[in-house]
């Protein structure tokens, strides 16, 4: 790979301001300052800017806070997106949202470019969980509990898989409800068969990854590589592909709204 195109893709910049950071000295390739952006890269270089090691990620995979209002698309006409909220922080990516949250619910969606770990993880047949705190207008029965674990069905006569619930206030009215299966509306729907409505919904965790508190609505950071191993969707069969190479996490934790990366030339305090 050309070396503008490896900085581009690894600090997340556009090929002219890579052009800038070379023409500045401030890349390196195998610790010599390398000017030359059509340098063909090896895959054992090791390339650097200001000293700090890059590592090429093939995809990124982003935990984000879901504000109310917003929809889980990556473009709208008239709403704001869960990708706008990521802002250009990753100018060279198609980010998407891997599973949707209706707009009026709020909490953890996955925001990747990586289509194949999406489909997994959304695959009916890899079951992965999701877990909601739900707030209803009616308090919890039993009848809801035993209807939500032999599995609901719905007034279309949709029949659903088992699914959990159970109170989490002492009044009944804020609930925990997880689900291994993701049908439109899903929640609401379940809870319309008993006669209650849904005043809030809020996920929480989407198979073993729970959504990190100290993001507030709106806000977003990179999952790490123990998060991204841990969500492993493959992890009924042992497999993934999307994180087998775990190495293209890069382990740190960036907490960020829509501020750039560090590499970007208008952090540059020489500018
Ligand atoms: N179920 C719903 O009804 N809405 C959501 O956003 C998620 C699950």
């Amino acid at each position: 790979m050309r070396l503008d195109k490896y900085l581009a893709e690894t600090a997340q910049c556009t090929r002219s301001e890579a052009k800038a950071l070379l023409a500045k000295g401030r890349v390196t390739v195998n610790g010599a300052v390398c000017r030359k952006g059509d340098t063909q890269l090896k895959e054992a270089d090791a390339v650097a800017v200001d000293g700090k090691a890059l590592a090429y990620r093939q995809f990124v995979y982003l935990m984000l806070n879901k504000p109310e209002g917003v929809v889980s698309a990556s473009t709208d006409k008239r709403d704001t997106t869960v990708v706008d909220l990521v802002g250009d922080a990753y100018p060279r990516r198609e980010l998407f949202p891997a599973g949707r949250l209706d707009k009026t619910s709020t909490g953890f969606v996955l925001l990747t470019d990586d289509g194949g770990f999406a489909h997994d993880i959304l695959a009916p047949k890899r079951h992965v969980s999701k877990t909601y705190t739900v707030v209803i207008d009616t308090p919890l029965t039993e009848e809801m509990k035993a209807g939500f674990a032999a599995g609901v069905t719905l007034a279309d006569g949709t029949a659903l898989s088992p699914a959990e619930v159970s109170a989490l206030t002492p009044d009944g009215l804020t609930v925990r409800v997880l689900l291994r299966q993701g049908v439109y509306h899903q929640i609401k729907r379940m809870f319309g068969v008993y006669g209650a409505g849904v005043n809030a919904l809020h996920r929480d965790a989407i198979g073993g990854l729970a959504l990190d508190e100290s993001l507030a609505p709106g806000q977003w950071r990179e999952l790490t590589a123990d998060e991204g191993a841990k969500n492993n969707p493959g992890e009924r069969t042992g497999f993934h592909p999307g994180f087998k190479k775990v190495s293209h996490f890069t382990g740190k934790i960036a907490l960020r709204t829509t501020q750039k990366g560090p590499f970007w030339p208008e952090n540059d305090p020489e500018r």
